[in-house]
């Protein structure tokens, strides 16, 4: 076993930890970027928000949306690096550099606020706006504590933070592994948020895959991966209305960590989930939510395979279609998609069309790539 302080796999700053809302090193190929859309600009530039009094300061250098968490507001996002499209809002006035895409000028529909800087005063009008505590993340040096394949594909990874440092999330929410050359890589907390001292990621190997298949592949106990926390808007509503969870693959990773935080917290709100792979041998957690179910009323649990072996006598095909089976109306159910595009995009179409959810009751994470996030975004 290799010592943390001797292993230099992921290590990009010493051990420890810092609050990432303080000023933070950019890296390099960033600031590169940036210096096109930033050279000229000292001061912090006013953004406004179309229909609302809602005004924050843009300071060089920030996106908009980075912009907006820092004064207490959030507008949806998931990947943050211009690939998943959950930011998208409106330009009403004004003109934004956006990185990799150049300036748009307002009137403007579609503009990637994760990736857009005032280059004057902005109106924007995101999709959504809500007034959110700033987020306190941390950037962390963790340690490798245990690695786990329980499928072909899939490794789970068990992080332990610095001794005594925590870092409180929401079930849902995700971390951003940071690579040498200082690119991220989003993953979600699998863990509960009773524990969080630790990160338990679930990694899917994506063939040539930088972080999933030759930094994953390598890590050994001991290794130290940098990272930050906590990211992300896919947590659950304080409703208490029926709950459908959706995942594909490694989707099942914040789902875990959602089911385990109703369990530790004694709430009974009623939960049905489908978790859809090719084959069995995927489901690769198979037994925790089999144990959910024996063991809490208000869980319910559907394996869907796509590719099941001779057999296989359970649902079959795709999640979105296998609830639509049990469920012809979601006219009050909240539903919450977590894995491939593919999924979440189709699940939203169908289960909209077809059974009645209402949009604004569904949410999701889709696992996008980021590749080419630093070159293209
Ligand atoms: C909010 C969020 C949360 C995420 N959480 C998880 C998680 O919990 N578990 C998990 O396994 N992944 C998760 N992902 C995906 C993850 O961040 C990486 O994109 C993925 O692991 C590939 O990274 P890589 O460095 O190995 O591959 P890269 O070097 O970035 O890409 C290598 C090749 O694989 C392709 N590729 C990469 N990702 C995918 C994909 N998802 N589907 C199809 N092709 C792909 C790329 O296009 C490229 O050709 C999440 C993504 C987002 C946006
Ligand atoms: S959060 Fe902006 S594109 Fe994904």
């Amino acid at each position: 076993m290799s010592s943390p302080m001797s292993t230099p796999a992921l290590l990009n700053r010493t051990p420890g930890d810092r609050d990432a809302n303080q000023p933070q090193e950019t890296p390099q190929r960033e600031i590169e970027q940036n210096a096109t859309t930033t050279a000229n600009r000292g001061e912090a530039e006013l953004v406004t928000v179309a229909g609302t009094e809602i005004e924050f300061p843009c300071e060089p250098g920030q996106t908009v949306l980075e912009a907006a968490e820092t004064a207490g507001w959030s507008i949806p996002y998931s990947c943050r690096k211009g690939v998943c499209t959950s930011c998208t809002g409106g330009l009403r006035a004004g003109e934004l550099a956006v990185r990799g895409r150049g300036t748009i000028s307002g009137p403007a529909d579609n503009v990637l606020l994760c990736r857009a800087e005032p280059l004057g005063p902005v109106e924007i009008e995101p999709r959504r706006i809500e007034r959110r505590e700033p987020p306190r993340r941390k950037a962390l040096t963790t340690v490798v504590h245990r690695i786990r394949r329980p499928a072909p594909r899939v490794t789970v990874l068990d992080l332990r933070f610095p001794i005594g440092r925590r870092a409180p999330f929401q079930a849902g929410q995700f971390l951003n592994v940071t690579l040498p050359d200082g690119d991220t890589r989003p993953y979600s907390l699998a863990n509960s948020p009773q524990h969080n001292d630790a990160a338990e990621l679930h990694v899917r190997t994506e063939p040539g895959g930088r972080f999933s298949e030759q930094i994953v592949g390598e890590l050994r106990r001991g290794d130290l991966v940098s990272v930050e926390t906590p990211f992300g808007e896919f947590v659950l509503d304080d409703t208490d209305a029926p709950v459908i969870l959706l995942a594909t693959g490694t989707g099942f990773a914040p789902i875990k960590s959602m089911v385990q935080d109703q369990i530790a917290r004694r709430q009974t709100r009623r939960m049905h989930l489908y978790w859809g792979c090719r084959t069995a041998d995927d489901l690769y957690l198979r037994e925790l939510p089999e144990k959910w179910a024996a063991r809490h009323d208000w869980f319910r649990f559907t394996p869907v395979l796509s590719r099941p072996a001779p057999g296989w006598r359970g649902a079959t095909g795709w999640v979105q279609q296998a609830v639509l089976a049990d469920y012809p109306d979601l006219a009050h159910v909240h539903v919450y998609a977590c894995g491939s595009e593919a999924m979440t995009t189709q699940a939203l179409a169908t289960l909209t069309s077809e059974a009645g959810l209402r949009e604004e009751h569904f949410h999701a994470d889709a696992f996008v790539p980021a590749a080419g996030s630093l070159t293209t975004a």
